[in-house]
């Protein structure tokens, strides 16, 4: 059996390619849900019913044990209905995890005071990572910008023109006194240079591909009877719903290999 990783667009591949790094031998298949991105200025139902469709599809037709929602938007609005609704009545053996509590996790490890978090109109609108984070630690001060722009802009690879638009977003945070920034969408570590040099060296940037790898071989282990399921054959699938000029590109020189991306149908 595969582990799945989901998002609704090509961010995601930004995580898989260090989990194929971080796991060579373990089976998985990536699926893009490119067709009907951004998922991020959906209803909660419409990102929970898409969702529900992308982790079904993986466990009936790929063989999936395990399902990662890679996507932030996705963790915030439908993981927990998956795991409630879905799992339980449908397939009570197999496992969607999403990226959100790991995160939120590895933060607080580093005892920040003002977080800011930049994310989706749907994730801010969710309020997860303020709820998230207060509940491990009450005095951390979270503000949350949400960035509607931005995913359209890396998924059509236009992101020279990104920088105005970056500024405008980040300024919200500028007289917060911010100490970390989570970059709370699996698009914008392509950004992380530009966001950098807006914010300088001062702040703390959490990138989820830094994390979530480290966060699996975790569960894995603690988790030895999903584990031991995962087939390892060093097996790659990238599936999309739609094949875009971009996804292509940027999946070519992520990955680094002839990867076939393979056009599937969600319904
Ligand atoms: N990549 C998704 C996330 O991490 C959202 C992008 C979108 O709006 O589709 O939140």
């Amino acid at each position: 059996m595969k582990i799945g990783v989901f998002d609704s667009g090509l961010g995601g591949l930004i995580i898989f390619k260090e989990l194929i790094k971080k796991f060579p031998l373990h089976d998985f298949v990536y699926l893009g849900d490119v067709k009907r991105l951004p998922y991020g200025s959906r209803s909660d139902e419409t990102i929970f019913e898409y969702t529900k469709q992308a982790v079904e599809y993986l466990f009936e037709k790929r063989n999936c044990k395990l399902i990662i929602l890679a996507c932030n938007t996705a963790s915030a609005r439908a993981l927990r209905r998956i795991q409630q609704e879905l799992l339980p009545i449908r397939y009570p053996d197999r496992r969607v995890l999403g990226v959100i509590i790991p995160t939120v996790e590895d933060i607080v490890v580093l005892s920040p005071s003002v977080v800011g978090v930049l994310a989706t109109s749907a994730t801010v609108r969710s309020g997860v990572y303020k709820t998230e984070l207060n509940k491990l630690n009450k005095k951390i001060k979270v503000f949350e910008k949400s960035a509607p722009s931005l995913v359209t802009l890396i998924e059509n690879d236009e992101i020279n023109f990104i920088e105005p638009i970056l500024k405008n977003y980040l300024s919200f945070f500028l007289n917060k006194k911010i100490d970390t920034l989570v970059l709370g969408c699996t698009h914008y570590p392509v950004l992380k240079k530009q966001i950098k040099k807006i914010i300088g060296n001062k702040i703390k940037i959490i990138s989820q591909e830094e994390i979530i790898p480290r966060k699996l071989k975790d569960y894995l282990l603690r988790h030895q009877e999903i584990e031991k399921e995962i087939t390892k054959n060093g097996d790659r699938q990238v599936l999309v719903t739609e094949i875009t000029d971009a996804f292509g590109k940027l999946s070519k020189k992520w990955l680094k290999n002839n990867t076939i991306l393979e056009k599937v149908v969600l319904e």
